[in-house]
């Protein structure tokens, strides 16, 4: 696996709102591939991706990007809106 999954089979094009805790670190998936949306479940291994670890410095909701073409990951910042599905 070299490349992202479609957009319409193993991807959802909606940001997912979650609830980040202080102080714990999350990896974002930026794969595609993992089963737990939109975290990391390991699944990049087969693939050139890697997870994006972060740490948030406060409790806060965001929108955290399931499309994976986000340019500031693993934020959405609206690119899902511009991406077509794949038919
Ligand atoms: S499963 Fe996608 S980056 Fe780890």
């Amino acid at each position: 696996m070299d490349t992202k999954p479609d957009s319409q089979n193993d991807r959802r094009n909606t940001p997912a709102r979650t609830l980040l805790k202080k102080g714990i670190q999350e990896a974002w998936c930026s794969c595609g591939y993992s089963s737990k949306q939109p975290f990391c479940d390991g699944s990049h291994r087969q693939t050139p991706f890697k997870p994006i670890k972060f740490t948030p410095d406060e409790d806060r909701e965001v929108l955290l990007c399931m499309c994976k073409q986000t340019k500031n990951p693993p934020y959405c910042d609206g690119t899902h809106t511009s991406i077509s599905p794949q038919v």
